[in-house]
Formats: C-alpha cells, structure tokens, sequence
C-alpha cells in the first residue's frame, strides 16, 4: 500500500486545492468526510492527517466536529484554518469569535526551531482568512508564529506531532506555503514522496488486469479526455477485448467524429465501433425548442443507441468509465448547502436493466491535471489532452430554439473559424473554452448591393477554474474581428456575430 496523506474536508473552497498540492510533491493524498470514524484510519493507517479550513464556525450549532479518538493515533495532524480551531477546541483550548474577519495578506513572525517552519524566514506574508480565532491553547501546546491580530497564527505539541496554522499554506498568496506542506509531509510525517504517475499506470494496469481478468469490456468513447484515457489504458491492460463505443449524434464538432474515428481506430488500433446516429437525433428532436426537453431527448436517445451498441457485445461483463476523483470524493455536502441543479448533464448512467455490468474506473482517485499527465506518460496526443471541455448533448445546447440539420451545419462551420482563430493566441491554453451559439434570430444586413435576411451567431468564450463561476475572456480586438468577418464572408446563412460579455453567475457557460 502506498504512504498517503488523509484529509478531512470541512468544505473549504480550498480542499482540493491541497489534496493537489501534496501530491505535486509525489505524494498520495485522499479526501475524507470529516466524521470519519478514527476506527477507519487504524485499519489503515495514513502517514498524516490534514485538517481542512471550512466555512463555519465551531459555535455554530451543529458545527462539523471530528472523532476525538484520532488524536489518540499517533499519527501527525495537521489542521488549517477552521481545522485549527477545531483542533484547539477538541483538545482542550480556548476559541473565541473573532470582532472583525482578517482576510487577505498579512505578514507573519515565527519562532525559532520548529519542524514546520523549517528553512524559511523568520518573517513572510501568509494568507489568512478567519473570523474565530484561538484564544488559549491547548495544554502541551507551544506558539509557533504571531501576526498583528493573532497572537496564534501558528502552534505546535511536537511531542504528539500537532500542528495548527490560522492560514492557508496551499495557495499561492502564502509565501513559501508549499515549504510548509513539504516540512509537514517529509520532516513530520516521514514521507518518501515516491508517488509517480509512471507507477501509477503500472498498478493500474495489474489492477485492471486483476479485476477484468479473462472477460470483456465495453466502454463510451466520446473523445474528450477522460474517456480517451481510459480507453488507451485499457487497451494497455486488455488488448482488443476491449470494445469502444463512440455515438455520433450528429452534434458533434466540424468533423469530430471522423476525426476520432481517425485516431483511435487507425492510429491506436482500438477495436473502435462507430455508432452513426446523427439522423435519429435530428429526427427525434424535431419540432421541440425547449431547453430541457431537448437535453432530456438527446440523453435519451445516447442511452438507446449506447445500450444497443452495447448489447451486440453479448460477452461483455464490464463497462468501463471515465469517472474523475471530483466525480466521487465524498463530499461533505452536508456543509455546502443543498446543491441545485441548474440544467440536467448526462453520462452513460440509466442502462436498461438488461445491461447489467461491473465497473472498471482506472482514474477514480486522479484529478483533471493527472488524467492529462497520464495521458501524456500513455504518449497520447498532447491537442487531444488539451482539448477545451465539450457538453454531452453537444451543439444541440448551442443552436438556440428546434435544431435542424441545416442549423447544425451552420454552426460547425462558424465554430470552426471560432476554433482555427483562438488556437493562435497564445492565452489559448488558459482559455476555459470558446466556442460559437447560433441564435434563433434573424437580422436584415447588406451584402454587395444585396439584401441579406440572415442568422446571428454569438460567440462565448470564458476563463474558469471549475465551471462553477467563469468570466468572458478578454479576446483581443483582432481577433474578434476576424472571427467575424471570416464567419460572415466564409459562412453563407450567417449575417451578424455578437460576442457574449456575461460572467457566470448569473448567465452560466452554454447558453441553454
Ligand atoms: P454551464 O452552462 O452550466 O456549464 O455553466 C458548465 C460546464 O459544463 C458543461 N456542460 C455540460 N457537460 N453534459 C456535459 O458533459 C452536459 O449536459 C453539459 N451542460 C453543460 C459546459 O460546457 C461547461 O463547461
């Protein structure tokens, strides 16, 4: 088993953050419910524990609490923020409400000789962001830092291997933040930091091969990302008794499919099947305009076609999946507040109860940065890896209004020039996505001593960390400007283009 770090999320915006930051030092870390049972950590002990920050307050009524019993482990804690309140409290110390919240950079005093500070200056800039604060601590603690408004922005029990920090070492406002979770890993914890991605598609492969075995599996290919990976790492595990399924609902990019068909059937060898249903999409979308219902069409139908493609595999026990370590952290979503569902996403979930199969789910534990390493470690197309997110039901959120054949001809060909034109900035790589929308509206315009009575086109195109807020990029003039003009010149159907200047909240990223 390898060493690994524990978290326990009290649902700070910055958990994931840390989790990524101890493994961008080769070492393991994994996310927890912060009620986790200390029974469950002995079974199988990490090499330390991380207290996240969180958004609550420890006198808040039914505050989120921990298992005092995992202070008793012998294994080195380490809580941040609202993890050190927490831990202050547990152990006996004094947490009062702070008057005012401190927020934002403040410079920092540590003390001489301690293991978490180790190698760094006496004085530096930490980011703190805290309305509680520690008043008294814990008996057998000791102050490891001051700031002008916390008396204990820092403390230590270096018997029990303890550590607390009022301020968020994982992001990069805090000077030498990465310093301190390297002393807390390596000099406190005693990790080898020997967690590579390299070894991690080894014990991938042996894993697959274990759980799979001498069967088949059956896989949705849709060409982004994660599906791409996993099918090239199954294809590392299995060979050719792994069978891809790729839909084409006619949806797609300006000759996506022909292009995906291109390289993991010519190029990578996959045992590839191309399910060709554009036209049933079209023919079940007719007539309906209305957003969710085409989502809930579209979704549909991918499920039809999938589970027939599917069914042709009579052999196959396992259906693998591209599912992410976001996808599946246990979230504490107790803590976040009920979480609303803003439009209906879709992924191969809800097979008919026919098509029983196992799972197989290779990068269930990496995040989005790791899968595109693997990728790159896999030798895998590095425009492929980088590619910009594309939704499920594809163009059919971004032809405003009924979808025909002839609009989503339109709007692959004005994307097209949207594509070519963004891919020469060199921003391009920061670029959440850009991409064009066809709007149901005509306009009057001229064209030589013509008349024109044609489409307009929006381009949208946002910078964003999660998709979960985004601002619209700002594309410089030029290029917006030949966008539009080789949309309008090259286009025939297409008289006017706007660009899209709303953040999200609250426009949100496609337009239905
Ligand atoms: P919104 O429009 O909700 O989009 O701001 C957030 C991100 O999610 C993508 N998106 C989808 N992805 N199936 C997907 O796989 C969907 O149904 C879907 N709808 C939106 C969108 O492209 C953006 O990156």
């Amino acid at each position: 088993m390898n060493q690994r770090i524990v978290i326990l999320d009290y649902g700070s915006q910055y958990t994931q953050l840390i989790a990524r930051r101890i493994r961008e030092h080769q070492v393991f870390s994994e996310i927890i419910r912060f009620d986790t049972p200390a029974s469950r950590l002995r079974e199988n002990p990490p090499q330390g524990i991380i207290l996240s920050g969180g958004p609550n307050s420890v006198f808040e009524e039914g505050a989120p609490g921990i298992d005092p019993e995992l202070f008793t482990l012998g294994i080195p804690v380490l809580g941040i923020c609202y993890g050190m309140q927490l831990m202050s409290k547990t152990l006996g110390g004094k947490v009062v409400p702070g008057e005012s919240r401190e927020y934002g950079k403040t410079p920092m005093r540590t003390v001489p000789e301690n293991d978490l500070f180790t190698d760094l200056p006496e004085e530096f800039i930490v980011w703190m962001s805290h309305g509680d604060r520690v008043a008294e601590i814990p008996a057998g603690f000791k102050v490891s830092a001051t700031s002008a408004n916390c008396p204990y922005a820092a403390i230590r029990d270096e018997s029990r291997r303890f550590y607390a920090i009022q301020f968020h070492p994982e992001v990069v406002h805090t000077q030498h933040g990465d310093r301190i979770l390297a002393n807390f890993l390596f000099k406190i914890c005693g990790c080898k930091g020997d967690w590579k991605l390299s070894g991690w598609i080894d014990d991938a492969v042996a894993k697959m091969r274990a759980q799979i075995g001498g069967e088949e599996v059956v896989l949705g290919l849709s060409g982004g990302v994660d599906s791409s990976v996993v099918a090239v790492l199954l294809h590392k595990a299995i060979g050719r008794r792994l069978h891809c399924i790729f839909v084409d609902n006619g949806l797609l990019r300006y000759n996506e499919a022909a292009e995906v068909e291109e390289m993991f059937k010519e190029k990578l060898g996959l045992d590839l099947h191309v399910a060709r249903a554009a036209r049933r999409f079209c023919k079940a979308l007719e007539g309906v305009s209305d957003p969710e219902t085409k989502r809930k069409i579209i979704g549909r139908e991918f499920i039809n076609v999938f589970a027939e493609e599917a069914r042709k595999f009579k052999n196959c026990r396992f259906l693998g999946q591209g599912t992410i370590y976001p996808d599946v952290i246990e979230s504490s979503s107790a803590l976040k507040g009920p979480s609303q569902t803003i439009k209906s996403h879709h992924n191969v979930g809800g097979l008919p109860p026919d098509l029983k199969f196992e799972l197989v789910e290779p990068l269930r534990d990496l995040f989005k940065d790791e899968v595109r390493r693997v990728g790159r470690v896999l030798g895998m197309d590095p425009a492929l890896l980088d590619r910009q997110p594309f939704p499920g039901p594809g163009l059919g959120v971004r032809i405003l209004g009924e979808v025909t054949e002839e609009k989503v001809k339109l709007l692959q060909q004005a994307d097209l020039r949207v594509q070519e034109e963004i891919r020469k900035l060199p921003e391009y790589k920061t670029i959440w996505q850009t991409f064009a929308v066809l709007l149901p509206v005509k306009s009057v315009g001229v064209m030589g001593d013509q008349r024109t009575y044609e489409y307009t086109c929006a381009i949208r195109s946002v910078n964003s960390i999660d998709a979960m807020t985004a601002d619209w990029t700002r594309i410089p003039y030029d290029t917006l400007a030949t966008m539009s003009s080789r949309i309008i010149n090259e286009v025939r159907g297409i008289n006017r283009v706007v660009y899209d200047i709303s953040s999200k909240p609250p426009a949100t990223i496609e337009w239905e």
